[in-house]
């Protein structure tokens, strides 16, 4: 895995933006995996400014989104279907019919995974997935356990991650049991990946996940494995590597 090193937040979506920019430029009609959380936020809002200041087209890009919860309509202020409205499919020339998220008001949830993984080969599979990274090292919602989840699946979310997204809902009751995610499978599929990571709390997961056995207890350690993973975290993630 590259790593680059930078200072703080700022800097990595900055860093991380000028990356997916220049895929983009070199293919406009790139598959662009994106990811959730706090972390990419930032990113995004490199990219909108990018969209607005310097005419980077979107208008050709697909994009899948890593994950949703379970039991949320796309209207919800917490789904991750808002959250992209809201931080990026809102603001540059994206086309609705080019944006996927796995549906997590699906009456059948395992036909909505296979029709997930069967859109992501129909559109020639993902050029560059973006991911950031859980506490417990989870990866999209791929949650420590004994085996690693190759296609979209339904998971049942750790106390760990409730704990860690229960600040986007008022409280820890409130967020969903169970999410779909893209499994790992799907991401290692990606042609490049590129994880972000901010902050100390992320540090323990990036040492285990840069230098630890690769294990499905440690979702990230597979990226070990990924011809072409790209991490950039600023010196509190790297803190501990
Ligand atoms: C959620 C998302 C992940 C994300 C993780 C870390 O669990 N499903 O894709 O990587 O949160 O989020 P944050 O960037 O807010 O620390």
């Amino acid at each position: 895995m590259r790593i680059i090193k930078v200072k703080n937040y700022e800097k990595i979506s900055h860093s991380a933006a000028n990356v997916i920019a220049a895929q983009i430029l070199l293919k406009p009609d790139l598959v662009l995996g994106l990811a959730t959380g706090s972390s990419p936020i930032g990113i995004y809002e490199e990219l909108v400014k990018k969209h607005q200041l310097w005419d980077l087209d979107f208008s050709e890009v697909r994009t899948v989104n890593l994950d949703e919860y379970c039991g949320m309509e796309a209207e919800d202020l917490q789904s991750y279907h808002y959250f992209m409205r809201k931080h990026l499919f809102d603001k540059v020339n994206l086309k609705l019919e080019n944006v996927h998220l796995p549906d997590g008001k699906a009456s059948d949830i395992a036909e909505e995974c296979v029709n997930y993984d069967a859109m992501i080969r129909k559109l020639g599979g993902i050029d560059l997935q973006l991911l950031g990274i859980g506490r417990n090292g989870h990866i999209g919602f791929n949650e420590p356990s004994d085996s690693f989840p190759l296609g979209t699946h339904c998971v049942k979310l750790t106390s760990s991650t409730i704990e860690a997204n229960q600040r986007f809902f008022g409280s820890t009751g409130e967020v969903p049991r169970q999410a779909i995610t893209m499994g790992i499978g799907s991401i290692m599929k990606a042609r490049r990946i590129l994880l972000v990571a901010s902050g100390k709390d992320k540090a323990e997961a990036i040492r285990e996940m840069l230098t630890g056995p690769i294990t499905p207890k440690h979702p990230a350690s597979v990226l070990q494995l990924h011809p072409d993973a790209v991490l950039i975290g600023d010196e509190e993630a790297l803190s501990d590597y």
